[in-house]
C-alpha cells in the first residue's frame, strides 16, 4: 500500500514535469538560457542560412542594404503585407525566416547587422541592351531611385545599388505581375508595382542589365572566367 502509494505520487510527478517542459521542448526554444544579444546574434547566423552567397537556393544577400529599407520589409512580412501569395514560393520560405524573429529588439538587430556588413561581390547574371537600358532607366525609374540608383527615402524607393541581377530580375517580375506590391496597406509596393506595369521583358533584362552594369555590386568572376578565361583555347 505505501509503496503504491509513493509509485503514485512519483508517476503524478513525473507527469508534471514533462507537461511543464513540454510548451518550450515543442517551440523548440534552444535560445534558451542566453542574453537579448546572444540570442539575436544566433538569429542573424539562421538569416545567413538563406542570406549568403554560398546556398544554390537561397534568398538576396543583404549585405549594405539601407537599415530603414531592411526594417520595413522585415516588417511588411511579419505583418504579412508581403509574402502573403502562396505562389510566391520564395516569399513563403522568407515568411519561415520573418517568424523567427520573436520582439523589436531582434528586428532591429537584424536590420542592423545586415546594413553595417560591406557589400559582396556578385556574378552577372542578365544579359542585355545597356545602351537602351540607360534609356529605359531614365525615362522610367530615375525620379525615383535616382541617377545612380542610390534611392530616395522620402518616396519609400530603396538603394538599388547592392542587388544581385538574378535578384533584381526576379523582383521586378513579381511587381510586374502584382506578386509584389498588391496590399492595401502596402504603399511603397504598390507605387513600385505602377512604376512596373507593361514593362516588356526585353525591357526588363535591359534595364536590369544596365543598372547592375553602372551602379551595381562589383563582378565577382565566375568559376567558368577562373578556371577557362576568355580567350583560353587550350583544351584541358
Ligand atoms: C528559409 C530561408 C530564409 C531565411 C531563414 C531567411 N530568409 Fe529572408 N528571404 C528569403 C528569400 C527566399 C527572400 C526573397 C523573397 C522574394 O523572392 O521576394 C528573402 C527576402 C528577404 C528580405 C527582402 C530583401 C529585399 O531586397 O527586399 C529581407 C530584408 C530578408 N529576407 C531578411 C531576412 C532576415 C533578417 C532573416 C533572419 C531573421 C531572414 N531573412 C531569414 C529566405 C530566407
Ligand atoms: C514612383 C516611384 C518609383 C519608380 C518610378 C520606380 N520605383 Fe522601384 N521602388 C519604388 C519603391 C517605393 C520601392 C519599395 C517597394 C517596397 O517597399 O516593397 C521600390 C522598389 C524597387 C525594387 C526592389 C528592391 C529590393 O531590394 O527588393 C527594385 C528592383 C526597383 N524598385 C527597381 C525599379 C526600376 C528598375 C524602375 C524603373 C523601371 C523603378 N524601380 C521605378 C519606387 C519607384
Amino acid at each position: 500500500m505505501k509503496n503504491n502509494f509513493i509509485q503514485i505520487l512519483l508517476t503524478v510527478g513525473l507527469l508534471g514535469f514533462v507537461f511543464s517542459c513540454s510548451p518550450e521542448s515543442q517551440t523548440g526554444d534552444q535560445f534558451k538560457g542566453l542574453s537579448d544579444v546572444q540570442r539575436a546574434e544566433a538569429l542573424v547566423s539562421e538569416c545567413l542560412l538563406c542570406h549568403s552567397n554560398k546556398e544554390a537556393q537561397r534568398g538576396p544577400v543583404l549585405n549594405g542594404m539601407e537599415n530603414w529599407y531592411l526594417l520595413d520589409q522585415l516588417q511588411k512580412f511579419r505583418s504579412g503585407v508581403r509574402g502573403k501569395i502562396a505562389s510566391n514560393r520564395s516569399e513563403y520560405l522568407m515568411g519561415v525566416g520573418a517568424r523567427k524573429i520573436n520582439n523589436d529588439y531582434e528586428l532591429a538587430y537584424v536590420a542592423n547587422w545586415f546594413a553595417e556588413q560591406d557589400p559582396l561581390p556578385a556574378i552577372r547574371t542578365i544579359d542585355g541592351d545597356l545602351k537602351e537600358g540607360k534609356k529605359f532607366y531614365e525615362q522610367r525609374c530615375i525620379s525615383c531611385h535616382g541617377e545612380n540608383g542610390e534611392g530616395n527615402r522620402l518616396v519609400n524607393a530603396p538603394s538599388l545599388t547592392r542587388l544581385e541581377g538574378w535578384y533584381f530580375y526576379q523582383q521586378m517580375k513579381k511587381f510586374r505581375s502584382g506578386e509584389r506590391g498588391y496590399h492595401p496597406h502596402d504603399v511603397g509596393g504598390q507605387a513600385m508595382a505602377a512604376a512596373s506595369k507593361e514593362i516588356s521583358d526585353r525591357n526588363l533584362r535591359n534595364v536590369v542589365a544596365y543598372s547592375v552594369d553602372k551602379f551595381g555590386p562589383k563582378e565577382e568572376i565566375s568559376n567558368r572566367e577562373r578556371y577557362a578565361p576568355k580567350g583560353s583555347r587550350q583544351p584541358f
